[in-house]
């Protein structure tokens, strides 16, 4: 590990010369999160009914769960935060209410989206003036109520950075972005590859592990090299690290 360290304190200083150069590369993109009233009452009010209707008989009243998990506090926030409001809608909307008998009458769209401003209701988020429309849910993050923090330990997510060797054997990922949640582990989408080939790189260091889980992945082949990465994020004092699902080249250089 003092090998990693020693990599870490090099690149340190390259990367204090590149912030310099490149300004703003941090500002984080500015998107809308759940505290940004991203709802009306009216359509909380509407998702309540279709709540009441079609979840409350597992998920209770209050949203408190009753034969199945609350959808409402601590426990249920670190499960979706860090990531899309689209997220949650589409699970809802396509695995629940759960074990629904195949002949049953579809529940609309707009009902989902509704039930999905009831949740952020009771969960303490304000409403603003308008409603939430369909086309925005990609933009808005779920954030707990201190707004954007790094992604819960034990997250699949995905980052980019370059993998390297460190004389004692370990595979690394240094320059790093700042890990985000993905929910796809061992595929990546075109849109997901043309944001990762457009991120410049960052200054995170991650130990890599289960390097054999990436089916006819050669490590060898690639270091040095800029790549996407995928795998769930173990936190630890030190050395974070990533127990791997997806490796995919981005370039054969490693550049910012
Ligand atoms: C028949 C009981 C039942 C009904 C009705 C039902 N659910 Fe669920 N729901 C479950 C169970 C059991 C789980 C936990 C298993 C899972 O996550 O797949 C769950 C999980 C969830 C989760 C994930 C919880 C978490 O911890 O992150 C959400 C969100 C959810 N349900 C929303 C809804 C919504 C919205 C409705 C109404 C449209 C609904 N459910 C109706 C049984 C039900």
């Amino acid at each position: 590990m003092l090998r990693v360290e020693m990599l870490r304190k090099s690149l340190v200083s390259w990367f204090i010369f590149l912030t310099l150069c490149i300004p703003a590369v941090h500002a984080q993109t500015a998107g809308k999160t759940v505290l940004d009233g991203v709802y009306s009452d009216a359509q909380a009010l509407r998702g309540e009914a279709a709540y009441t209707a079609h979840c409350r008989v597992c998920h209770g009243e209050g949203l408190e769960g009753v034969s199945a998990p609350e959808l409402s506090g601590n426990r249920f926030i670190e499960h979706w935060r860090e990531d899309a409001l689209d997220t949650i809608y589409n699970f809802i909307r396509q695995s629940m209410p759960l074990g629904r008998a195949p002949d049953a009458k579809a529940i609309p769209d707009s009902d989902y989206l509704d039930i999905v401003t009831h949740i952020l209701k009771v969960n303490g988020y304000r409403a603003g003036a308008s409603e939430l429309t369909p086309d925005v849910l990609a933009n808005i993050m779920l954030v707990g109520k201190n707004g954007p923090q790094p992604v819960p330990d034990g997250s699949l997510i995905i980052t980019v950075g370059c993998l390297s060797q460190s004389r004692d054997g370990v595979w690394i990922l240094f320059s790093a972005t700042e890990p985000a949640r993905t929910r796809r582990a061992s595929t990546s989408t075109p849109a997901e590859r043309s944001a990762s080939s457009q991120k410049r790189l960052g200054n995170l260091i991650f130990r890599l592990a289960e390097l054999d889980a990436v089916p006819d992945f050669e490590p060898d082949s690639h270091k040095g090299h800029k790549m996407q990465v995928k795998g769930y994020l173990v936190r630890q004092p030190n050395a974070e690290r990533i127990s791997l699902s997806l490796m995919e080249e981005l370039d054969s250089m490693c550049a910012p």
